[in-house]
C-alpha cells in the first residue's frame, strides 16, 4: 500500500485506534526506533517520544542513538541535523514531509553565495569573516559555513558559539535569523554601532562598504513567522492586568519584546525556568502555543498565560499528527521505509564539521 492510500485509510480510523496503533507498533519495533519529539509538537504526538527537547538537545540525541531507525516528530531542518549526525545504516524519517520552516527556507544557496561574493568586494570574508547558522537552516547553509571555518548554533547555545566565533576571526556574518543574532550580541554588550542587517534583497545587503569595514555582526534578514507575532505592547499589558507577572521569550522574538522580558531562552530554558521557579509565580510567555499550553498544565500551582491575544503556532509542526506518526512505525514495520531525510552526501561532509564544532564546544 502507498503511504497516501495508508494515510487515507488512517484518517478514516478512529483517533483511539490509531493511538492503539501506535502503542503496539512501538512495543513491537522496541529499541530499533528511537522518536524524538520537540517541544512544539502536538500533545498527541509529543506523548510517544522517547526522547523529547529542545533543536540542541535533540540533535545531542541523535548524534548518540545507535538505533536503526529514527523518528523525528519536528521539522524538515530538524531531521536533516539528524541525518548528517547518524551513521549510513541509519534512517531518519519526518512523518510529514511538508513540515518545512519558513526561517530556514530565507537564506538559499543563491542569496548566501552572492552575499559571500558582494562582501569579497569589499574585505576578504575567509580572512576576517566567520559565518554562524542558526540550526533552522539548511544542511546546505549548514555546509556553507561548515566549508569556510564557520560554525552552528541553536538558540540554547548561541552566546557560547558568538564567543568562540569572534575569538576565530573579527566579524561575523549571522544566517537566518537577524532576532537571535541581534538578541545575543545585545546581551554579550554589542553596541548597535557594531551591527548591520543584510537584505539578500538589496545590492551589499543595503549597506555602504563603509559600513561593512567597521560592522562586527552582519544580520541576514531573517525571522520566524510565529514569534513576530509578538509585540512588546503585549508585554505592558499582561503587566498592567497581572502584576508581579514574569514575562519569558523565546530569543526568535524582535529585540523590543526580549526587552521586555524578565527572561529569554530557547524553549528547554523556559520550560527549566519554569519548573524551578517557586509555586505561585505567574508567567506570560513568547513562545509557541502548543508548549505553552502544556506548561499550563503541567504546573497547575503557576499561571501561565500566553503573552500574545493571538494564536501564536507553528503550523508546519503541527502537522505531524497521530496519522502520520502510525505511518512512519507501519513503514519501518513493513520494511518499506518512507518519507526519509537524506542529505547528499557532499553536503554531509561539511554540514557534520558545523555541527561537530558547535557539539564539540558542550
Ligand atoms: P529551540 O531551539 O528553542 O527548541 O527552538 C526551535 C525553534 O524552531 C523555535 O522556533
Ligand atoms: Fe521555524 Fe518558527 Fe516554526 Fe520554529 S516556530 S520551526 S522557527 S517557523
Amino acid at each position: 500500500m502507498t503511504t497516501q492510500a495508508l494515510l487515507s485509510q488512517l484518517y478514516d480510523t478512529p483517533e483511539t485506534d490509531i493511538i492503539e496503533q501506535i502503542r503496539s507498533l512501538k512495543s513491537e519495533l522496541g529499541d530499533k526506533v528511537l522518536i524524538l519529539g520537540h517541544h512544539y509538537q502536538r500533545e498527541e504526538v509529543f506523548a510517544f517520544a522517547d526522547v523529547t527537547g529542545d533543536s540542541l538537545k535533540l540533535a545531542q540525541k541523535a548524534a548518540e542513538t545507535s538505533a536503526p531507525y529514527i523518528i523525528f516528530c519536528g521539522v524538515h531542518f530538524m531531521a536533516e541535523t539528524a541525518d548528517i549526525l547518524t551513521g549510513d545504516d541509519q534512517a531518519v524519517i519526518l512523518p510529514d514531509l511538508a513540515a518545512g520552516c519558513s526561517m530556514a527556507d530565507m537564506a538559499d544557496d543563491e542569496q548566501v553565495n552572492r552575499c559571500w561574493r558582494e562582501l569579497s568586494e569589499v574585505i576578504n570574508p575567509d580572512e576576517c569573516v566567520t559565518p554562524v547558522t542558526y540550526i533552522n537552516s539548511t544542511a546546505s547553509l549548514k555546509a556553507f559555513c561548515g566549508e569556510h571555518g564557520g560554525i552552528v548554533c541553536t538558540s540554547g547555545n548561541a552566546r557560547r558559539i558568538l564567543e568562540w566565533s569572534w575569538g576565530n576571526r573579527e566579524k561575523i556574518l549571522f544566517f537566518p535569523d537577524q532576532h537571535l543574532g541581534e538578541n545575543t550580541a545585545l546581551a554579550m554588550g554589542i553596541p548597535d554601532a557594531e551591527m548591520i542587517i543584510w537584505d539578500p534583497a538589496l545590492p551589499l545587503g543595503g549597506n555602504t562598504p563603509e559600513a561593512i569595514e567597521k560592522a562586527k555582526l552582519i544580520l541576514w534578514k531573517g525571522f520566524c513567522s510565529v514569534h513576530q507575532l509578538f509585540k512588546p505592547e503585549h508585554s505592558d499589558t499582561m503587566r498592567k492586568n497581572h502584576p508581579g507577572i514574569e514575562i519569558l521569550a523565546h530569543p526568535e522574538c524582535s529585540r523590543e519584546v526580549c526587552e521586555t522580558a524578565d527572561f529569554v531562552g530557547s524553549t528547554e530554558m523556559i520550560i527549566r525556568h519554569v519548573s524551578e521557579a517557586p509555586s505561585g509565580t505567574s508567567f506570560a510567555i513568547a513562545t509557541e502555543l502548543n508548549l505553552v499550553n502544556r506548561l499550563r498544565l503541567q504546573f497547575p500551582d503557576k499561571p501561565v498565560w500566553f503573552l500574545s491575544p493571538m494564536v501564536c503556532m507553528c503550523s508546519t509542526m503541527f502537522r505531524t499528527d497521530p496519522q502520520h506518526l502510525c505511518a512512519a512505525l507501519t513503514s519501518i514495520r513493513d520494511g518499506d521505509i518512507t518519507h526519509q531525510i537524506t542529505v547528499p552526501a557532499q553536503q554531509k561532509r561539511w554540514a557534520k564539521l558545523s555541527l561537530e564544532r558547535m557539539l564539540n564546544l558542550g
